[in-house]
């Protein structure tokens, strides 16, 4: 087991491999599970996993270069720990003020997680299929001296031990590029300890179907609410094929892994807002993001 150096208390994910969980599906090639001190897992090129979602990491490992040549000014941002909303910093005080370890899946450059260790988690495993931008992140990590570590590993199927989050958070464009929620659902169900909280803040599943245009809002014609899939043509592009699913089918897919759903609202401020871009669809009238805070039911 590998320890950091600036950890004081180790993250519970950093134990001695275990038995594969008891939900959420591996996909082929990953090992059965991996000590927190290893950071790399199964890297989605092996035989057998789908072939978009191998396309989707090309496409991925391709945009997180950004995160490389745009270090120094991630950094800075890093260093100031302010990536999280307000909406997110209230709906998590209480669960924060327990000092929780966190899982956060679908990492990316990780500044959330130098955030929420400022907000008072006590560590952070972030999981993200990028080599590129898991190295990035941990890099920051270790330069900040913050108690964040990577995992190199294809979601569903986190190769982390069962019950070593306290915190699992996701969100930020994370859903959307997931072949199966319920899978999804059953891995965070599976990696949280019992009453252990579930946070995800997300893009609301009408945003594909808003276009850009600035003068006012507008349906895009090629895509539908109930389509299941649309190739992106924003970031990371390259070909990548996003999911779709509805928010009634996210809530099911938490609901019937085992957690309770504690808070779930809608928002008109997007998550993301490129540079140049102010849509007439982003000035309040309509969904752009949504809240969901649940927690992992006890069994009596
Ligand atoms: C839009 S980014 C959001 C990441 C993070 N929430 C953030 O704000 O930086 C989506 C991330 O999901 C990762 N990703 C996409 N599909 C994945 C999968 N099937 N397994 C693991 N990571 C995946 C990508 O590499 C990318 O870093």
């Amino acid at each position: 087991m590998t320890r950091l150096p600036s950890a004081k208390r180790v993250h519970p994910c950093a134990g001695p491999p275990v038995p594969s969980g008891t939900g959420g599906a591996r996909p082929p090639g990953l090992p059965q599970a991996i000590s927190g001190g290893q950071e790399r897992a199964g890297t989605g090129t092996v035989a057998g996993v789908n072939p978009e979602t191998s396309r989707n990491k090309r496409a991925w490992e391709s945009a997180s270069e950004k995160h490389v040549r745009e270090y120094d000014d991630l950094l800075a941002q890093a260093r100031n720990r302010s990536s999280l909303v307000p909406l997110e910093l209230d709906l998590l005080g209480p669960v924060l003020a327990s000092s929780p370890a966190v899982v956060h899946l679908q990492s990316g450059h990780g500044l959330d997680d130098v955030a929420l260790v400022g907000a008072g988690a006590r560590s952070v495993v972030g999981v993200d299929f990028s080599e590129v931008a898991a190295a990035a992140a941990r890099r920051r990590a270790r330069e900040l001296g913050v108690d964040c570590r990577y995992v190199v590993a294809e979601l569903p199927g986190a190769p982390l031990r069962d019950g070593c989050a306290d915190l699992v958070y996701t969100g930020k464009g994370a859903l959307i590029w997931l072949p199966d929620l319920t899978a999804w659902a059953g891995d965070v169900a599976r990696l949280l300890r019992p009453s252990g909280h579930l946070f995800v803040y997300e893009a609301h599943p009408m945003v594909p179907l808003w276009t850009w245009d600035e003068d006012e809002p507008r349906v895009r014609p090629d895509r539908g609410y109930f389509d299941r899939d649309h190739v992106n043509d924003t970031f990371p592009a390259n070909g990548a094929v996003e999911r779709q699913a509805t928010l009634a089918e996210v809530v099911t897919a938490v609901l019937s892994a085992g957690l309770e759903i504690l808070h779930l609202s809608e928002h008109p401020e997007p998550f993301w807002r490129p540079d140049g871009v102010d849509a007439a669809a982003w000035r309040g009238r309509l969904p752009n993001s949504f809240a969901l805070l649940a927690r992992l039911e006890t069994r009596a």
